[in-house]
């Protein structure tokens, strides 16, 4: 169940030009969060509308959040100084479904932050993480750490691999074994991602993204177009999701 709770702001530290990583004490939120699942934070009293960011990991009573400062309620985030409080429901979604075995994760950009927390809850995992540029690579130590093999790719070439994480996905698919495919990124690198699985026929989670309102399922601000059973439905993805398999998603 979530709650609604007042968590205690440890760290908060700069990851590169425009990301953030926030630390908080809050064993209500951390000790019940899936990989996958994300909490709904008020960002100050001129915000009315909480803002949605993904858990990156939890352990004990601590919860991490990495998020990239794109307006007035992720600039607030950014402010914010170890001993300060913030409003936070939480955890909210549904999460990544994880079995045994192996799996394969695919982050794009801001997307690669709920990876992490997967990487460490799943028995074993490989990672293909893309990135604009060499600037704007995160938490590369980190996977190494939790992850067996890592793919670093630039759309420019700057740093790892040259391209998108097409090439290096269908290479590692190749070498077969994969008990699934996690996803997180922009919603064309999903929809490759989803493609790409469907051809090896390795099952695959993708976490959608959509502007939010009450994050609970009441307003229906965050819809997205899905297939339930051959029928065309729309799913809540603050609710329903936001993990949903590719093949449910109408891309
Ligand atoms: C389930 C989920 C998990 C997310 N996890 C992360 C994460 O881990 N790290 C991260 O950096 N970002 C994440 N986002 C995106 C993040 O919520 C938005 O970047 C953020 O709300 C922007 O708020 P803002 O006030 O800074 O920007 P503004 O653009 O000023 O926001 C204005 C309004 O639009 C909404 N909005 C803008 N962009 C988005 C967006 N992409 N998704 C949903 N609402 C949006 C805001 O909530 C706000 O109501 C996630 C979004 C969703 C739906
Ligand atoms: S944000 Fe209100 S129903 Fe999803």
């Amino acid at each position: 169940m979530p709650v609604l709770t007042l968590a205690a702001v440890r760290d908060v530290r700069q990851l590169s030009a425009s990301v953030w990583k926030m630390t908080l004490y809050s064993p209500e939120l951390a000790r019940p969060a899936k990989p996958g699942q994300f909490v709904h934070i008020k960002c100050g009293e001129g915000n009315f509308l909480r803002r949605p960011i993904s858990v990156c990991n939890a352990q004990g009573d601590t919860l991490t959040l990495v998020f990239e400062r794109k307006g007035a309620g992720t600039r607030y985030l950014s402010e914010r100084r170890a001993g300060e409080k913030l409003d936070i429901l939480g955890p909210l979604g549904n999460g990544f479904e994880l079995r045994k075995g192996r799996y394969l994760l695919v982050g794009g950009g801001i997307g690669v932050p709920p990876l992490l927390y997967a990487a460490k809850s799943a028995e074993s995992a490989d990672a293909v993480l893309g990135f604009r540029t060499k600037d704007a690579v995160i938490l590369e130590d980190e996977f190494r750490a939790a992850c067996g093999e890592v793919t670093v790719a630039t759309d420019d070439g700057s740093y790892g691999t040259y391209g998108t994480i097409a090439a290096p996905l269908r290479e590692m698919l190749a070498s077969g074994g994969y008990a699934g495919v996690l996803a997180c990124g922009p919603r064309a690198m999903l929809r490759a991602v989803a493609e790409i699985c469907a051809e090896h026929s390795v099952p695959c989670q993708v976490s959608m993204e959509e502007r939010m309102g009450c994050g609970v399922g009441a307003c229906l601000v965050c819809a997205c177009k899905t297939r339930e059973g051959g029928a065309r439905a729309m799913r809540r993805v603050c609710k329903d999701g936001p993990v949903f398999w590719a093949e449910e998603v109408c891309w």
